[in-house]
């Protein structure tokens, strides 16, 4: 993965409200979103999903524990798991990208194109695990069906 994502990433992490933001854009990005989430403790949503972005960066390295943790999530998120429609991934990356042009100085249309094209990599991975022949949930998870 090149270097700059990666920094941008802690630009971003320095910003005040970074996880916050993403989530209030990408609640406002389609009304399925939000239902999805109406019973979630967003406070331990946003140190899950910081971990969460972290490890999209690291599949791009091939990092085991990196497609181990893709693996998973997408079979949480499949069609065994809270069946969360493929479509809705758009508005997480365009939510992604919103946030990032806002919290880094530095973000310009190269590197929020580095950043898309990074992030639909580790998408179309975890969305094909959720789709394979013989994948499961890992255990029921609230915000489900
Ligand atoms: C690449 C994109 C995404 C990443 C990295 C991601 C990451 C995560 C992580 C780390 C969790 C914590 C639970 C677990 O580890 O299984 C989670 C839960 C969840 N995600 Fe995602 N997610 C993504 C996309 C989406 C999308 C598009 C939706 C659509 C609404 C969604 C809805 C949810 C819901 C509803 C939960 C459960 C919240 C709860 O426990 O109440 N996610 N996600």
């Amino acid at each position: 993965l090149s270097n700059d994502i990666r920094e941008s990433f802690g630009r971003c992490l320095m910003a005040p409200n970074f996880l916050g933001r993403f989530y209030e854009l990408f609640f406002a990005s389609h009304p399925e979103v939000i239902e999805r989430f109406r019973h979630t403790d967003m406070r331990a949503q946003q140190a899950l999903l910081r971990n969460g972005l972290s490890m999209m960066l690291m599949f791009e390295d091939g990092k085991p524990i990196a497609v181990a943790t893709l693996e998973r999530l997408g079979r949480t998120h499949g069609p065994g798991g809270m069946a969360i429609p493929p479509a809705l991934y758009r508005y997480w990356v365009d939510s992604l990208l919103q946030a990032v042009r806002e919290c880094d100085p530095k973000a310009d249309a190269a590197l929020e194109g580095r950043w898309r094209a990074s992030m639909e990599r580790g998408i179309s991975f975890m969305v094909q695990q959720g789709t394979a022949p013989g994948a499961a949930a890992g255990g029921g998870r609230r915000g489900q069906g």
